[in-house]
This record gives structure tokens, C-alpha cells and sequence, in this order.
């Protein structure tokens, strides 16, 4: 018997209702960074993040074709993708808004392969890519993680397009 918390009626999928049904999943907060040849901070907030293989240990994300981060991630080229803790979401707005600086006031070291590490993250995972393969609007970048860190803390979580945490604050 189907249930009235089943998942509704089946409409076409147009643009609006495409997001809207996508904001439907919960995902956490990254911020993926990456350095250019002169040695400048890039990064931009990213939710698309997917791990895909243990062995060898691939992850993703799927960035905006427009995006002009992407000219960074050709193959070999390193990037880190930050995962934020619950009191960062000022982070996650910042690296998804147009400012001079996103850097500017944040906190970060370059992590073993160069690319910007942001304090206070719950984790990080740094990477090499390893292939960027065009996908409609977006061009999902897959990555082999070198090196990984953890850190304890709750993470920023994203769910029906606002920022949640996992337990109410107290
Ligand atoms: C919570 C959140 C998640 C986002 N996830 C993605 C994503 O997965 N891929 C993407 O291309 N843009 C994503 N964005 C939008 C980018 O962060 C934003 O378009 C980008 O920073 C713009 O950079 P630009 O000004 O350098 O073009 C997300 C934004 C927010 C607020």
C-alpha cells in the first residue's frame, strides 16, 4: 500500500522544479581550493562532492562549465576540498559570493601538495585531479586523494537551499 508521505505525483522535469527536487537532498559544505602558478589562493563552495572508489581512493565534484576555477583543475593539478564545521557557513558564503578577496580575513596554510588548507574544518581531503569529463552545464572534476585530515566538530550541512546543522544549538 503506498503511504501519503510517498514521494508525490510525477511531473516533467523542468529547471525550477529540477532544483527544487535536488534541494531535497541533504549534503554537506566543501570549499575547493586550489593555488594558480603565481602561487594565488583560488576556491569556491562546492556541494557536489561524491566520493566514487576505494581503491584507488577517487573522489568528485561537479563544477559550473562557466566557472573560471576550472582553467585550475587540469589533469595533475592539485586541489583540496575543505569540508566546513558547523560555524562556518560566513566561509561557505563568502567563497560561493563575488568579492575582491575570498581569502581575505580566512584563515589557511597550503597543505602538502600546495593547495590552500582552511582552518577549522571537520575535514580535508587533498588531491590530484585526475580526469575532468564534460557533463551538460558542468564538468565534474574526479580527483585521487594523497593526503587526508580530520579534525572533530558537527559539519555545515545544506538541505532545501538553507544552511542547517545536524542538532540545534543549544
Ligand atoms: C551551498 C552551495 C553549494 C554550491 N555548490 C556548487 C557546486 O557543487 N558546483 C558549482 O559549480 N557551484 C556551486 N556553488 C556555487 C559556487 O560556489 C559559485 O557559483 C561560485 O563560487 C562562483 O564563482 P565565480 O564568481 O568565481 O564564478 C554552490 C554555492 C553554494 C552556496
Amino acid at each position: 500500500m503506498s503511504s501519503q508521505k510517498a514521494s508525490g505525483a510525477a511531473e516533467p522535469a523542468d529547471a525550477a522544479l529540477f532544483r527544487r527536487v535536488c534541494s531535497r537532498f541533504a549534503t554537506g559544505v566543501t570549499v575547493v581550493t586550489t593555488r594558480s602558478a603565481d602561487g594565488n589562493p583560488h576556491g569556491l563552495t562546492v556541494n557536489s562532492f561524491t566520493s566514487v572508489s576505494l581503491d584507488p581512493p577517487l573522489v568528485l565534484v561537479s563544477i559550473d562549465a562557466r566557472n573560471q576555477v576550472l582553467e585550475r583543475f587540469a589533469e595533475g593539478a592539485s586541489l583540496a576540498i575543505n569540508v566546513l564545521a558547523e560555524d562556518q557557513q560566513e566561509i561557505s558564503t563568502r567563497f560561493a559570493a563575488t568579492v575582491d578577496d575570498r581569502f581575505g580575513g580566512v584563515r589557511w596554510a597550503p597543505g602538502l601538495l600546495g593547495e590552500p588548507v582552511l582552518d577549522g574544518c571537520i575535514a580535508c581531503f587533498e588531491c590530484l585531479v585526475d580526469k575532468a569529463v564534460e557533463a551538460g552545464d558542468h564538468i565534474i572534476v574526479i580527483a585521487v586523494v594523497k593526503n587526508m585530515r580530520l579534525a572533530d566538530g558537527e559539519p555545515l550541512v545544506f538541505f532545501d537551499s538553507a544552511y542547517r546543522r545536524l542538532r540545534s544549538p543549544d
